[in-house]
């Protein structure tokens, strides 16, 4: 397995340290988001939809509003639910379906969430630029995902 790089080895971290004793899942989202908008460079939305009724409804984020509810299968986020990947998308006008919320973002990577197995929904990061997100990153923000993952694990 590739090494986590040393920026994300401090992120993972951070989060950790946020995360612990912390057993309301909304309050770890929000300050999930929140670090990951402040520390990462040209992204312009950090965030989380959650599963609810069957399909991905808006969690806690930070950035412009953005849309409330996403099927299954839809957008970059219902894809990543359905095929249960992470999906990196270095253009977003290239992915089929794509769902802008910000007319800024450029490109995207979705990274499923599960608590005990199952998924429960999606982190969501955007970005302004092109191809913002390297294997690096994915490494890394999956890493994290892990972190809050077993964070709820009952
Ligand atoms: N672009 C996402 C929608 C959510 S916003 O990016 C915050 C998608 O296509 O699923």
């Amino acid at each position: 397995m590739k090494k986590m790089s040393e920026f994300y080895e401090l992120l993972a971290q951070q989060a950790q340290a946020l995360i612990d004793g912390v057993v309301y899942p909304i309050a770890n989202y929000a300050n999930l988001s929140a670090l990951l908008y402040q520390s990462l460079t040209e992204i312009n939305w950090a965030g989380f939809y959650l599963i609810e009724d069957g399909k991905l409804v808006l969690g806690p984020f930070q950035g412009k509003p953005a849309c409330i509810e996403i099927d299954i299968g839809k957008g970059v986020c219902g894809t990543a639910v359905e095929r249960d990947a992470t999906i990196v998308v270095k253009n977003v006008h290239s992915f089929p379906g794509h769902i802008a919320c910000d007319g800024a973002s450029m490109s995207e990577i979705v990274i499923p969430m599960h608590r005990n197995g199952e998924i429960i929904g999606v982190l969501d990061i955007d970005s302004p630029v092109e191809s913002r997100f390297t294997e690096e990153d994915k490494l890394g923000l999956e890493e994290i995902v892990r972190i809050i993952e077993k964070g709820q694990e009952v």
